[in-house]
């Protein structure tokens, strides 16, 4: 996409979310799983940063199960965009949001029994029963009640009239190595936790565990439902290069060139003179910073792509500005486009390669890019800016 008309009279420094590639992601995984798996697809923290509101709607065009996010602010944000399916809250609610629970149909998971005593109670007092999902920790010990213990929660509880458990999950924290181990004996702990729970007559709708590792590395863990967030937004979410979902980025995070200088060989540049030419040089200024999202740690290691080719990061990254070497760069002058995450011409920068050059995740490159970053939906009937404008 050239520049963008929806960008005239702004900071040309915006992020493309391809709503087609989001689908043919979803439509992927779902030919790859059976069809009796459901698919809650997680939609927290934004959606990965692209934008959960028109990737919620188009994933609930598409037939997603459920979705899933972080907190009941994030789901509310979905409710009054109009999406109505079941929204799961992976990290449960605070005293004091019961009420806006149950008003709007989400559904909390439990991992304490205050929780369920709360939510019960402001359940009957609304009169309208509440649906909840019981976490069950095996291994990753952040949230949960302990897998040995789950069975007799539940039993314990199977008498609420108000809040009903329709679901039991478990969340893996390692599913992307198969050499490990620490997944089987999940699973397993899991599976136990399962049958105690079955034998005692108590048997949800939702049994699930696996994230978008997990559903590529673990069959037999994809039970009755999948809560894939990375490979939905075509991000690989194992260390091989390859996997079996062809999957591609929805993403791509661009910029373009403010002024263009030349510097003498032996001229440092930037913030602490962190670069130093060994050659005449070409400079390319951009406007993008790591308030937008382009991580500092990116600092004379990363590279951006302008006219084809791929600049090398320059000195140190500003809060609003970057600096690029781009004397292989032809011709290169204001205005050029400059791609920090995604394709030009024959290259490709993606926010694996990202992760790994400053040892991170690729979960954090997306999510850190700045909400004053405009994000603009193709593959809806037009374009669209879905931010308000700054
Ligand atoms: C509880 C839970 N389930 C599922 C997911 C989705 O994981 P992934 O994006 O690796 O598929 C996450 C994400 O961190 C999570 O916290």
């Amino acid at each position: 996409m050239r520049f963008p008309d929806s960008l005239q009279g702004r900071r040309p420094t915006w992020v493309e979310v391809d709503l087609n590639q989001l689908e043919s992601n979803f439509l992927a995984l779902r030919r790859f799983l059976p069809r009796s798996v459901k698919i809650i697809a997680v939609v927290k923290a934004d959606a990965y940063g692209h934008g959960a509101v028109p990737v919620g709607q188009r994933l609930e065009r598409l037939g997603a199960d459920a979705l899933a996010v972080a907190l009941p602010e994030e789901a509310l944000v979905l409710r009054r965009a109009g999406v109505k399916s079941p929204l799961l809250l992976l990290n449960g609610f605070w005293p004091g949001q019961e009420d806006e629970i149950i008003q709007h149909q989400l559904t909390p998971v439990v991992f304490r029994q205050d929780m369920l005593d709360s939510l019960e109670k402001a359940a009957a007092r609304a009169k309208r029963q509440v649906v909840y999902h019981l976490e069950v920790n095996t291994g990753i010990s952040r949230l949960g009640v302990e897998w040995e213990e789950a069975s007799s929660f539940l039993a314990r509880n199977a008498g609420t009239v108000w809040a009903r458990c329709e679901g039991v999950f478990t969340h893996f924290s390692l599913a992307e190595s198969i050499q490990d181990g620490s997944t089987e004996t999940q699973l397993e702990r899991f599976t136990r936790f399962l049958e105690a729970a079955e034998q005692g007559g108590l048997r949800t709708q939702w049994r699930h565990a696996a994230n978008s590792a997990g559903i590529l590395n673990f069959r037999q863990s994809w039970m009755d439902s999948v809560r894939p967030g990375l490979a939905v937004f075509g991000v690989n979410p194992l260390p091989s290069p390859q996997n079996a979902l062809a999957l591609s980025p929805v993403l791509r995070f661009k910029s373009q060139v403010m002024q263009v200088r030349v510097i003498r060989s032996g001229c440092s540049i930037g913030y602490g003179n962190a670069f130093t030419a060994t050659r005449d040089s070409i400079i390319a200024t951009l406007s993008v910073g790591y308030a937008d999202g382009l991580m500092r740690a990116l600092s004379n290691c990363g590279h951006v792509l302008i006219r084809g080719r791929r600049a090398p990061i320059a000195g140190k990254i500003s809060m609003d500005l970057t600096l690029v070497d781009a004397t292989e760069v032809p011709s290169v002058e204001v205005g050029d486009e400059a791609v920090l995450i995604g394709k030009q011409g024959n290259f490709e920068i993606r926010v694996e390669e990202l992760a790994g050059l400053v040892q991170t995740i690729p979960y954090e490159i997306l999510t850190r890019i700045g909400p004053r970053v405009p994000r603009l939906y193709l593959g809806q009937d037009t374009v669209m800016n879905s931010r308000p404008s700054h």
